[in-house]
C-alpha cells in the first residue's frame, strides 16, 4: 500500500470549500492504491516552532515540544507522498504556517547548492518523495494562489523532493449552490477526483487535469460584480 499524508491547513476542516474539495482528491488517492492519512491543521493542538533548533544540533530529528505535532512526524516519516492542502489566506492560515514551521526536525541541514540555491533535505529516515498542493481562493484569478504555490515549491526544493503539481482552485465557493455542486462544480469535483488517483498511480497531476479542476465557473467582471451585489446586500450600503 502506498502510504500518503494529506494536511488541511483550513480552519473550517473538512466543512470549508478546500475540505470539501479534497474529499474527492482523497476518493482518487485511495481508488489509486493509496492509504491516506487526513490531519486537519486546525484541530490539532500544535505549539509554534520556538527557533532553538535544538532538532538540528542537540537532537537531530526531534522537536523539543511535546504536542500533537509528535503523532503527525511518524505518519510523515513513514509516507511517500505528502499533500498540503490549504486556502489562500494572505498567503496561509495560521494554523498551516505553524505546522509548516514544525517540520523542521524532518530535514537535515547538510547544506548544498542547487541550482545556484542553498538546500537541505530530508532526513533518511523521512520516506517522501513528492509533495503536492491543493489550494483554495476566493477571488476570481488563479494568480491569488501564486505565494501558495511559491511556498509549497521552496519547501520541496529544500526537502530535496518532487514536487509533483499544484491544483489551484480560484472561486472555489461557486463549485456550489446551496450546499449541493452545479453542474459545473460536479465537473470540477470529478476532476479533483481525477488529480488525487493520476498523484498515486503516475506521480504527478496531469496537466490537463489540473486545468480541468481550476477551470473558470464564471467570467471576471460577472465575478466582480456580483459579489459587489452581495457585499452591498449585506451592508446595507447603496452601490455607489
Ligand atoms: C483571512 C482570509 C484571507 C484571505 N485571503 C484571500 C486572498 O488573498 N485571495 C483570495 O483569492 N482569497 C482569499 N481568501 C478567501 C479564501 O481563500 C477562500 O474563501 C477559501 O476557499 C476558503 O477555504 P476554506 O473554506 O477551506 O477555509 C481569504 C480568506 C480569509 C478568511
Amino acid at each position: 500500500m502506498k502510504k500518503a499524508v494529506v494536511i488541511n491547513g483550513s480552519p473550517q476542516a473538512e466543512r470549508g470549500n478546500t475540505g470539501r474539495a479534497l474529499a474527492p482528491f482523497i476518493e482518487g488517492m485511495e481508488a489509486a492504491g493509496a492509504e491516506v492519512q487526513l490531519f486537519h491543521a486546525g484541530r490539532m493542538k500544535i505549539k509554534p516552532c520556538s527557533g532553538e533548533l535544538d532538532c538540528w544540533n542537540k537532537k537531530p530529528g526531534q522537536c523539543i515540544h511535546a504536542d500533537e505535532m509528535q503523532a503527525l512526524y511518524p505518519a510523515l516519516r513513514r509516507a511517500e507522498t505528502l499533500v498540503l492542502a490549504t486556502p489562500v489566506f494572505i498567503p496561509l492560515p495560521g494554523e498551516m504556517q505553524n505546522l509548516l514551521n514544525r517540520l523542521c526536525p524532518l530535514v537535515e541541514p547538510l547544506l548544498e547548492t542547487r541550482d545556484g540555491r542553498t538546500r537541505a533535505r530530508f532526513r533518511a529516515d523521512v520516506a517522501i518523495t513528492r509533495i503536492a498542493l491543493v489550494t483554495t481562493s476566493g477571488w476570481w484569478e488563479a494568480g491569488n494562489c501564486d505565494t501558495v504555490v511559491r511556498i509549497a515549491q521552496e519547501l520541496a526544493a529544500h526537502a530535496n523532493v518532487q514536487f509533483a503539481g499544484a491544483l489551484v482552485r480560484p472561486h472555489a465557493h461557486l463549485i456550489w449552490k446551496k450546499g449541493n455542486p452545479t453542474e459545473e462544480g460536479q465537473a470540477v469535483l470529478e476532476a479533483m477526483r481525477r488529480a488525487g488517483q493520476e498523484l498515486i498511480a503516475s506521480g504527478s497531476i496531469s496537466p490537463e487535469t489540473l486545468i480541468a479542476a481550476g477551470r473558470p465557473l464564471c467570467g471576471q467582471e460577472g465575478y466582480r460584480q456580483s459579489s459587489n451585489r452581495s457585499y452591498f446586500g449585506a451592508s446595507g450600503e447603496a452601490e455607489g
